[in-house]
């Protein structure tokens, strides 16, 4: 069955390049981002997993785990791991899962047969502390994804998951935000004492809370 947003991600125990790994225990209390990858040797791959690496400190500091996925065995990922610290300049530092029998790629759906039966797309999950599912985003194999994008997200997610604010259009971290409808005029007052500015009844902005 389809996942959706606000599902519960399904839990799973998967070969990966550094080990057996327990999907849940991995995430501990942390964030989870589980990204797809078509193929082992691929090019568009290579400089999506070269970039994620580069910018685990990013995720980190978001308390988000990386966690990457191929239908190859684990042995294929650790020889195209070193093309990847070769060519991209960076070595892998999260694990890749080994989906050979495609379990976890059939758990997640990420093999759409009309585009191919043996790869999976570009599928991308961000997963909550709560294990929920909070973002999907699906890429075919031809379009290497926008990592910076990815972490965009993950700030407004975590920002709206605290305080009762929307991010607007191409909002990034810092920027003002919209008061959610729910909240009305009188709550407002008490959230946001620093006032917002009305453009309609139903368009307040105020500052990014901290
Ligand atoms: C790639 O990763 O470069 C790729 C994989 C499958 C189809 C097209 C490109």
């Amino acid at each position: 069955m389809a996942i959706r947003i606000g599902d519960t991600a399904p839990d799973f125990t998967a070969e990966t390049t550094t080990g057996t790994i327990n999907f849940y225990d991995y995430l501990g209390d942390s964030w989870g981002v589980l990204f797809s990858h078509p193929k082992d040797f691929t090019p568009v791959c290579t400089t999506e997993l070269g970039e994620t690496a580069r910018l685990k400190p990013e995720f980190d500091k978001r308390n988000v785990k990386i966690i990457g996925l191929s239908v190859d065995l684990s042995e294929s990922h650790h020889e195209w791991a070193k093309d990847i610290e070769e060519t991209q300049g960076t070595a892998l530092n999260f694990p890749i899962i080994a989906d050979h029998d495609k379990k976890v790629s059939d758990l997640y759906d990420m093999i759409h047969p009309n585009a191919s039966d043996t790869m999976t797309v570009r599928s991308v999950f961000v997963v909550g502390a709560d294990k929920k599912v909070k973002l999907m985003l699906t890429y075919p194999a031809s379009t290497g994804r926008n990592f910076d994008e990815v972490l965009r997200v993950i700030d407004s997610l975590q920002l709206t998951a605290k305080h009762s604010v929307a991010t607007p259009v191409n909002w990034k971290n810092g920027e003002d935000c919209i008061i959610v409808p729910a909240v009305t005029d009188e709550q407002a007052k008490e959230k946001f004492p620093d006032g917002w500015k009305t453009l309609k009844p139903y368009l307040r902005i105020v500052k990014q809370p901290s």
